[in-house]
């Protein structure tokens, strides 16, 4: 697999895009090449996507918003593959149900793999005949292209571990077991708050959403210094956690009853001993671990069982920012890179001069945010507006990224978002405070 973390675009030279793209083009075959094209055509639920629809999707993107855009005499590579790796852009005309995805067994693996090299080839050709000018005007899509394919990446990765986790044989992705370790103990960072401002600035890449860069108000406020873990999450579970109403937001409630929620997603219990589905097999829970897989709901649940709080997404951006953790942190967190593959113990000290750990990687932090345009925010015209404005409603925001991001794609003001219900991204839980210290801790508070 390729894994070298990559530099983002500065320089719109054609060498260097054709680099760049070989570069995300060639890690996301990478990705695919532990499987079969059995393991790549499953979707095992609704919100799974097969491996060889998210190698043909991404490539689609390029085909619909590089070349149908600027190639001379464009014809798509097959007609119906317009239709089929469609995602959700509606002004693009029809296409395939979503949930449907896995019934699609022709085109195969290997016949997605010509497709991609077909697009790879023309994507190169029409680069390398445009002039410096030219592609300085086509930057922001190509941009776009290479974040979206890390973005898909990203949900690879997360779709193929629910594919495998409903195998019997209980297949290996990839990665190791770490050590079992212990939590240490939980610290607190105090942040001043005040008028401060939030959202992406600079000259390097964001989505639409990130933007603009607005003022809010903050008061004083606390942020944990690592990430909720199992051993915390069993005692939550030991006290009564999924059994006890009056912890739960009422929709929250509902799905516990109606799913049967009793631990977070990948855990199964044998034998009174808890054990973890993850992408290097199923093995018991690691107390120092941080939690992962659970919702919204219940990370809401769990923090008002601990007498705290989720931080609101302006909160957690400011405390990163205040704590010096600007992208260039990311270099040292648990991220795709690492091939750990799944989140680790929180390290024994924050990055030098900095207090906050696990801020990227590990988990994709829930907050207590919902996925709202930012003031002043448009989406831009055309289909490449539905990429993310038309989702906000009914999602909530989540930060920092997790142990299956490209390195290069996790960022400060990152606004990743899921439904209040959804489990199966690898999402975890920070708590927050407002700052005065408290007299009890969650379980006397609740016992
Ligand atoms: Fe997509």
């Amino acid at each position: 697999m390729t894994h070298e973390r990559t530099p983002a675009m500065t320089t719109w030279d054609p060498t260097r895009v054709v680099e760049r793209y070989a570069q995300v083009r060639a890690h996301t075959e990478a990705l695919a090449a532990p499987l079969s094209p059995e393991d790549q055509t499953v979707q095992s639920m609704p919100d799974v996507s097969p491996t060889k629809w998210h190698r043909a999707h991404v490539t689609w993107f390029f085909e619909t918003f590089l070349l149908a855009e600027h190639e001379s005499g464009f014809a798509p590579f097959q007609d119906q593959y317009w239709f089929l790796f469609n995602s959700y852009y509606e002004s693009l005309g029809p296409r395939y149900s979503r949930p449907d995805r896995g019934l699609v067994t022709r085109p195969g693996a290997h016949e997605v793999g010509d497709y991609r090299r077909n697009v790879d080839d023309r994507v190169r050709e029409l680069v390398e005949g445009l002039d410096e000018g030219t592609l300085t005007k086509l930057a922001p899509v190509v941009e776009l292209g290479f974040h979206h394919e890390q973005q898909h990446q990203e949900l690879l990765l997360m779709d193929i571990k629910h594919v495998l986790s409903r195998n019997p044989l209980q297949p290996v992705y990839a990665g190791t077991r770490r050590t079992p370790s212990e939590p240490d103990d939980l610290g607190w960072v105090e942040v001043e708050g005040g008028l401060v401002e939030v959202g992406h600035e600079g000259a390097g890449f964001a989505f639409d959403n990130e933007l603009p860069r607005h003022r809010q108000w903050l008061e004083p406020y606390r942020l944990a210094d690592r990430l909720v873990t199992n051993a915390e999450w069993l005692a939550f579970m030991s006290d009564g956690g999924y059994q006890r109403a009056g912890l739960w937001l009422s929709d929250g409630w509902a799905r516990v009853n109606a799913e049967g929620w009793r631990a977070p997603f990948y855990w199964v219990e044998h034998d009174g001993v808890w054990l973890e589905h993850t992408l290097h097999g199923t093995w018991p829970v690691d107390p120092g671990a941080p939690v992962t897989h659970v919702s919204f709901y219940e990370a809401e649940a769990y923090a008002t069982w601990a007498g705290k709080r989720l931080p609101t997404e302006a909160e957690w951006e400011h405390a990163v920012v205040a704590d010096g953790q600007g992208d260039a942190a990311r270099a040292g967190g648990n991220l795709a890179d690492q091939q750990a593959f799944h989140p680790a113990a929180a390290p024994a000290s924050a990055p030098a001069g900095s207090r906050l750990r696990q801020v990227y990687g590990d988990c994709w932090e829930w907050t207590a945010s919902a996925y709202h345009p930012y003031p002043g925010f448009h989406p831009p015209e055309g289909a490449i507006g539905e990429y993310n404005g038309k989702f906000m409603s009914n999602q909530m925001v989540l930060r920092g990224g997790c142990a299956l991001t490209p390195p290069d794609h996790a960022r400060l003001t990152y606004r990743n978002f899921f439904p209040h219900a959804a489990r199966w991204a690898m999402s975890g839980v920070r708590l927050a405070d407002g700052g005065a210290p408290t007299a009890t801790t969650g379980q006397e508070a609740h016992a």
